[in-house]
């Protein structure tokens, strides 16, 4: 499995990177915020950083993490140690001129020409005491399961504190080819072993049985058991986004969160619909530039309408409030439920639709908490009471 980039990679953007970029912009600046403000600093690891810009100049992953870090610096006084490692030479030359604009700027921005197992120990000593982002982006397989479960193990603590999060990207593409891979009989077992080592063991293969038909939908199972298993090693909470070059089209890969942080959850879902938003314009954009003489593009009759699906999010999400409040019998606040809250809406609707929920179940008697917020608070801190 090919773990660089082609040649065309980049020359611009395609249009699963948006999704990803546009998340990772809207996500960290918040997640450095959130967590930087008490010591005034913070970690960040891109270890699949690529060249940092692509030749149509618009940012790569690490060109966006040094703008969030020059920012936070220049209007906050926030200092983030930013660690890139990127294993091509060409790229790593690449990266180095992008670096070198934002060191001048005072970002503290470290350019590993290697592999990036061989630079988390010095990652996980830099964030000692601090908070610590990991972005984890290959082009196929990713980090061996015991090396990204004992980084976190490392960072586990009763407190919560220093917190730790990441953000990885867990190919669809790897999953769908390493399945036939492992079913049939002129399969590569190295190969199968090396995806073996990635998830943490065996257990993905009995989703593509020899001499048997593969059940529909093997690729996304096996993607969720992965998610399922990481929570289950880690403590901590793990949501999946899927990322696709087009509607209808098999997502290529999952983009995969983790957090021990409810607030992180809460931010990192609202951020996930904006970017999916995003994706929808940024498809519509491509459809004009290839047909510009068409009287409508196909994208926006398919395209979801943000508002028809916030209007049906809102009721269930009030039906959900009402059961959080019958099952803990006193006054909730949201950010302590943000799985229960969102429910099957988690990532697909913004904060937006929750404060709406809120003022929904009020008119309709269902808690005296109008949803309004009193002294500025965020949406994610409203309290709803239960009904009297
Ligand atoms: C998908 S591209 C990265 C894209 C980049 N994160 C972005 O969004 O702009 C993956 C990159 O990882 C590099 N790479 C592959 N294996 C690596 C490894 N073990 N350590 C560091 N870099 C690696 C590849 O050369 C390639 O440039």
């Amino acid at each position: 499995m090919s773990a660089g980039t082609s040649g065309a990679y980049w020359s611009d953007r395609a249009l699963p990177s948006t999704l990803k970029h546009s998340l990772l912009g809207r996500y960290i600046p918040q997640f450095g915020g959130m967590t930087g403000s008490r010591d005034g600093r913070v970690v960040y690891l891109d270890g699949y950083a690529g060249e940092g810009r692509y030749e149509s100049g618009l940012p790569g992953s690490a060109e966006i993490a040094m703008r969030v870090a020059s920012k936070h610096l220049s209007q906050h006084g926030l200092r983030w140690t930013c660690f890139f490692t990127e294993r091509e030479l060409k790229s790593v030359t690449r990266l180095r001129e992008i670096a070198g604009i934002y060191q001048k700027q005072g970002v503290d921005a470290r350019v590993h020409h290697g592999s990036v197992g061989g630079v988390m120990d010095e990652v996980l000593e830099a964030a000692a005491g601090l908070p610590l982002f990991l972005f984890l982006d290959p082009c196929g397989l990713g980090l061996p399961w015991d090396r990204l479960t004992q980084a976190l193990a490392a960072r586990r603590t009763a407190k919560r504190w220093p917190p730790t999060e990441f953000l990885m990207n867990f190919s669809m593409v790897a999953v769908r080819r390493l399945g036939g891979n492992a079913r049939s009989a002129k399969g590569v077992e190295a190969s199968s072993e090396r995806f073996d080592e990635v998830c943490g063991g065996r257990w993905w293969r009995d989703f593509f049985p020899a001499g048997q038909d593969v059940a529909p939908g093997a690729d996304e199972a096996v993607a969720a058991e992965y998610a399922r298993r990481l929570e289950e090693a880690t403590g901590m909470l793990v949501r999946s986004i899927p990322v696709a070059k087009a509607p209808h089209h098999k997502p290529v890969y999952h983009l995969v969160y983790g957090t021990w942080r409810e607030h992180g959850l809460w931010v990192f879902g609202d951020a996930a619909a904006r970017a999916r938003d995003q994706w929808w314009q940024e498809l519509e954009v491509e459809e004009e530039k290839h047909e510009p003489d068409a009287l409508f593009s196909t994208t926006s009759l398919i395209r979801p309408d943000a508002r028809a699906l916030t209007a049906a999010a809102i009721p269930a999400i009030a039906d959900n409030l009402e059961q959080l409040l019958r099952r803990h019998r006193r006054p909730i606040k949201l950010v302590d439920h943000t799985a229960d809250v969102f429910g099957d809406y988690y990532g697909q609707v913004t904060e937006v639709a929750a404060r709406a929920a809120v003022k929904h179940l009020h008119e309709q008697g269902r808690t005296p908490s109008t949803g309004v917020s009193r002294n500025k608070e965020k949406i994610r801190d409203l309290i709803v009471e239960p009904a009297r």
